[in-house]
């Protein structure tokens, strides 16, 4: 089984990336072949700065390996070290409908913030399923986020199918329900589009100070409270054991415990599950020729796989 995701580098990685995304690919290196990519060519359609796409690039390279990423098991690379894929990308997009991409919501979402878009941004889907198509990829573990895009990428590959021949897989997504949606300190999606993000390697002081900043209801300190709907207790639930959760949720329900406290307890909770992570980046900053050569040696063994897909797709278009 072939498990591949991407991740765009799009700024400090926050923990709705590590549960949504990062977690569930970590954990499949297990079960299969896992390649996971940082997503460059993808970056470039918000038109970052050049010196700060740098930066990220690398920063999601050591998040990765920090979190446990383990470079025997899975591949860790860049997504530019792979330029087949854009070869790719233009042949799908000759069999892409305008219509199925005019469809796509991130785009519309994007258009609709008053973005003004560029053609990458809307051929977007079109990369992505190539990104996917290109490795044969089985699994494509993502936020829930994604399922729109995975869905193009299937309708991309079946098209091709139908009229080439069964050379593409059809992939499926893997969204793991129970942790797809993260909230964020206002209660919202947890994204860095809203702003309201929690850093998996940011400073304790300025961390502390958001997650005692998150958004709860104006329920009085004495009164029984609802786990169910608050989000201090929805990210406590991501890091503590069951019996820990039991207590907590017996605490809101009986009364007597301010979201202060909780909040507390959540601040607590989430150093500590990041702190052998915090350890292993520190390490890797101090070496960050190792992080380097885990990035190329991974590119070269995906370029392979990357080739052999994309010379079968010349032959059968008829470019070769
Ligand atoms: N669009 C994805 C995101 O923003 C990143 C991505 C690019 C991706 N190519 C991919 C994810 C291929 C899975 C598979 O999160």
């Amino acid at each position: 089984m072939r498990i591949l995701s991407g991740i765009q580098p799009s700024g400090k990685l926050h923990i709705g990336n590590y549960f949504g995304m990062m977690r569930p690919c970590i954990e499949m290196q297990e079960q299969g072949e896992a390649l996971i990519f940082i997503a460059s060519y993808h970056a470039l359609t918000s038109e970052p700065n050049p010196d700060e796409l740098r930066e990220r690039i690398q920063n999601v390279a050591l998040d990765f390996l920090a979190c446990g990423l383990d470079p025997q098991r899975a591949l860790l690379f860049r997504q530019t070290d792979v330029p087949e894929v854009t070869e790719l990308t233009w042949i799908l997009s000759c069999i892409t409908p305008m219509g199925l991409l005019e469809r796509c919501v991130s785009y519309k979402d994007k258009v609709a913030q008053g973005l003004s878009p560029n053609h990458g941004l809307f051929a977007y889907p079109v990369l992505q399923a190539a990104d996917i198509l290109i490795y044969k990829s089985n699994v494509v573990p993502v936020g829930r986020d994604q399922k729109q895009h995975l869905e193009v990428t299937r309708d991309i590959a079946l098209r091709f199918n139908n009229r080439f021949g069964d050379v593409l897989v059809v992939p499926e997504a893997s969204i793991r329900e129970d942790v797809a949606v993260v909230p964020g300190v206002d209660g919202r999606k947890m994204s860095k589009s809203y702003g309201n993000t929690i850093e998996i390697f940011g400073r304790e002081k300025p961390l502390r100070k958001s997650v005692m900043r998150m958004v709860t209801d104006s329920t009085p300190m004495e009164d029984p409270k609802d786990p169910d709907t608050c989000n201090v207790f929805a990210l406590y639930r991501l890091f503590a054991s069951e019996a820990e959760i039991a207590d907590l949720r017996a605490r809101y329900l009986a009364g007597g415990m301010g979201y202060g406290h909780a909040k507390q307890e959540l601040f607590e909770k989430f150093w500590e599950y990041f702190r052998p992570m915090r350890e292993k980046r520190a390490e890797l900053e101090g070496n960050l020729d190792y992080v380097e050569q885990v990035l190329q040696e991974s590119a070269a063994k995906a370029r392979a796989l990357a080739r052999t897909t994309v010379d079968e797709v010349l032959q059968v278009v008829g470019l070769k």
